[in-house]
């Protein structure tokens, strides 16, 4: 595992987008797996920024989103869908369906699930991907217990999720209790992997994942067994991880 430890959740954005914007400029067919939540909005803007004022190309990106909310369209503003296109699709120049989102109304939800899968495959793999992290220790809709090797398929939410994700949305009961989300096991295939976490509240999940056992308890703990790993942390979520281990 590599890390980046920066000292603002602004550094933190700058430093991930910079790194996704190397990669796409060294590799123009880049098959990057993108994150959702309040932690990546940041690293969208500069690489829209990027796209705008420094000619950043992404006309033959290919994207694959971690997961999807079971149950809403595209068209609700909660929708992952709706957050991708509104924080990055919408303002650079990729073509909209090199842009892949799970469809939280597929009739057939675990079939959509794998398709997903095999569209994945067939565009040779993920070669990036950016992950953020549960205050559990989540990645992507993967939740404690989920197995290391699980694939694309319909998970449910735990209460903690539900609520830490109620933010986003008017009340608690509308956050959706089941998604659509990429495995563990798609996850660790990807060739490169960067993980951003920003704030307090993921300090102790942090923790855990680095300095932790490997263990389906702490998802983001597998990360340790992944050949080309990078977390890329502003101070706060860097505190207890600096604070307790020898390692910075
Ligand atoms: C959601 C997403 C995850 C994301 C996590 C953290 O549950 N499924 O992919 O990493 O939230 O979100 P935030 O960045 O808002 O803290």
């Amino acid at each position: 595992m590599n890390f980046i430890i920066t000292e603002s959740s602004e550094e933190m954005s700058r430093k991930a987008a910079e790194l996704f914007a190397q990669r796409i400029r060294s590799n123009p067919n880049i098959v990057l797996g993108l994150a959702t939540g309040g932690t990546p909005e940041k690293m969208y803007a500069e690489l829209v920024r990027l796209h705008r004022e420094e000619g950043l190309d992404f006309s033959r990106v290919t994207t694959y989103n971690l997961d999807e909310y079971l149950g809403i369209p595209a068209t609700h503003d909660q929708s992952y869908r709706y957050f991708m296109n509104k924080n990055l699709f919408d303002h650079v120049n990729i073509p909209r369906e090199n842009t892949h989102v799970l469809n939280g109304m597929a009739a057939d939800p675990v079939k959509e699930c794998r398709d997903y899968e095999d569209a994945i495959k067939k565009a040779g793999g993920i070669g990036l991907q950016l992950l953020g992290i549960g205050s559990n220790g989540h990645i992507a809709f993967n939740e404690p217990g989920s197995k290391a090797d699980s694939r694309t398929g319909v998970v449910t939410l735990t209460g903690n999720t539900v609520k830490d994700n109620a933010r986003f949305f008017e009340k608690a009961e509308d956050v959706p209790k089941q998604a659509l989300s990429m495995g563990n096991g798609t996850i660790m295939e990807a060739k490169e992997i960067i993980l951003i976490a920003d704030k307090e509240s993921k300090a102790e999940a942090i923790l855990k994942s680095v300095e932790g056992p490997v263990t389906e308890d702490v998802p983001a703990s597998l990360l340790q067994k992944h050949t080309n790993c990078t977390f890329i942390l502003d101070s706060a979520a860097a505190a207890k991880l600096k604070k307790e281990s020898g390692r910075f």
